[in-house]
């Protein structure tokens, strides 16, 4: 019973919807329901106000939020946060996303194709595809985000366009399958440079997420996809098993990791996020599990002060991509806790939000890249939108 709810729950709004909880009496009283629901509206006020700042850094000529030229693939994260808003139920992301997600899908693909889809495409590629696609590029995780974004475009609109769109980017992305390492894993990019997690567990993700999503015909495809993929990287050297995380790249010369490997937040939320849709589309809860596993272990080894902290950087000067990292890891821990709650991901995701509003906050809304803070510029759409998925992660889990 409890399992066959779940899955049924589940299947409509996995990103989202609290599942039924047997077994648990509500015992708490109305003063504590009021405190609750105060301190869910504060983290609401928090995201909302960010997102006002956030939509000052929204171009739109390119439909892209400015961060680091040319802030491809920092934007589809940064029009998730903004979806997510309104599907946890913020009035004013709504009222923004109607126009900002029609607005971005003809602009941003428009400068996309402008650009030549030019980032990192082999000459030898057959590029017929992305001609079809204007999210199309060379970079199997730049697709990857970009599915993910037109995957929740379409859950909040119902509009197939969107989701037409993330199907021809995972076709894209099949492209990148079977590497000089491993014949069940991804490239990074369509140049053959590299091989690094994320393009793997993206792959997962948004393969379990269309299998949700599509109709009966097309569902086994996608799951079958899913399970592979995630069969073939968690026997990878990049999937640390004993321990349930997510850790380098690996070298193409010698297929092995590097000296002192070290995983980002991000590939662990990504994975968090499609073990839980593959969980949902296959019925089978060994992989819910698994995201727990990876969730408890990246609380503990990626954190500090039990706030969330990207390893081996410096958290003041981290670069052009690690600011946008920690949110991923937040919206897995999100859906985790939307299919399957427990208090220590409500009470860390709380843990974050103040953090990031208290010591990480420059001016009235504007957020930087060290959640324990203190605030350092640059300020830009990316540093600034992944602190907003803290914001919203724990919004979501306080209601
Ligand atoms: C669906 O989305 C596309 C792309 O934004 C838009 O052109 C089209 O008008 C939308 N269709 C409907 C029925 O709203
Ligand atoms: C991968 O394998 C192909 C075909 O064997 C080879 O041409 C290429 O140089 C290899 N790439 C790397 C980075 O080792």
């Amino acid at each position: 019973m409890r399992s066959s709810l779940f899955f049924l729950a589940a299947l409509c709004l996995e990103s989202i919807v609290a599942l039924p909880q047997t077994g648990i009496i509500a015992s708490t009283t109305a003063a504590q329901h009021t405190q609750v629901n105060n301190k869910a509206s504060i983290y609401q006020d928090h995201a909302e106000a960010a997102l006002e700042r956030l939509q000052q850094w929204y171009n739109h000529d390119t439909g892209l939020w400015t961060s680091y030229s040319p802030s491809w693939w920092q934007s589809a994260n940064a029009l998730t946060t903004l979806i997510d808003m309104v599907q946890i139920g913020s009035p004013k992301a709504k009222k923004i996303a109607d126009t900002v997600i029609p607005h971005t899908f003809q602009a941003a693909g428009a400068f996309n194709v402008r650009e030549g889809h030019r980032l990192k495409r082999a000459a030898a590629v057959d590029n017929t595809k992305e001609e079809k696609n204007p999210y199309s590029n060379g970079y199997y995780d730049d697709m990857g985000w970009w599915a993910m974004t037109w995957i929740k475009a379409y859950d909040v609109t119902g509009n197939k366009t969107y989701l037409a769109t993330a199907e021809a980017l995972f076709a894209d992305m099949t492209t990148g399958w079977g590497t000089n390492c491993s014949a069940e894993g991804m490239w990074w990019d369509k140049q053959h440079t590299h091989v690094d997690p994320i393009a793997d567990t993206l792959f997962i993700e948004v393969a379990a997420w269309l299998a949700n999503r599509v109709q009966a015909d097309k569902k086994s495809r996608y799951a079958d996809w899913a399970v592979r993929a995630w069969d073939g990287f968690r026997r990878s050297p990049m999937y640390v098993s004993g321990e349930h995380y997510v850790t380098a790249g690996i070298s193409v010369q010698t297929c092995r990791l590097g000296k002192n490997p070290h995983g980002y937040t991000y590939s662990n939320g990504a994975l968090v996020s499609g073990l839980v849709a593959l969980s949902i589309a296959t019925g089978n809860r060994d992989y819910l599990q698994e995201a727990h596993k990876v969730a408890h272990t990246i609380m503990k080894i990626m954190s500090k002060d039990g706030v969330l902290r990207e390893p081996n950087i410096n958290q003041a000067h981290p670069g052009q991509a690690a600011p946008q990292f920690k949110g991923v890891f937040m919206r897995g821990l999100m859906r985790l806790h939307a299919a399957d709650p427990r208090p220590e991901y409500r009470e860390f995701a709380q843990r974050c939000a103040d953090s990031i509003w208290d010591k990480n906050r420059q001016g009235a809304a504007e957020l930087g890249p060290d959640w324990n803070g203190p605030f350092h510029g640059p300020a830009n759409a990316s540093p600034h939108s992944s602190a907003m998925d803290g914001l919203a992660a724990a919004w979501r889990m306080t209601e």
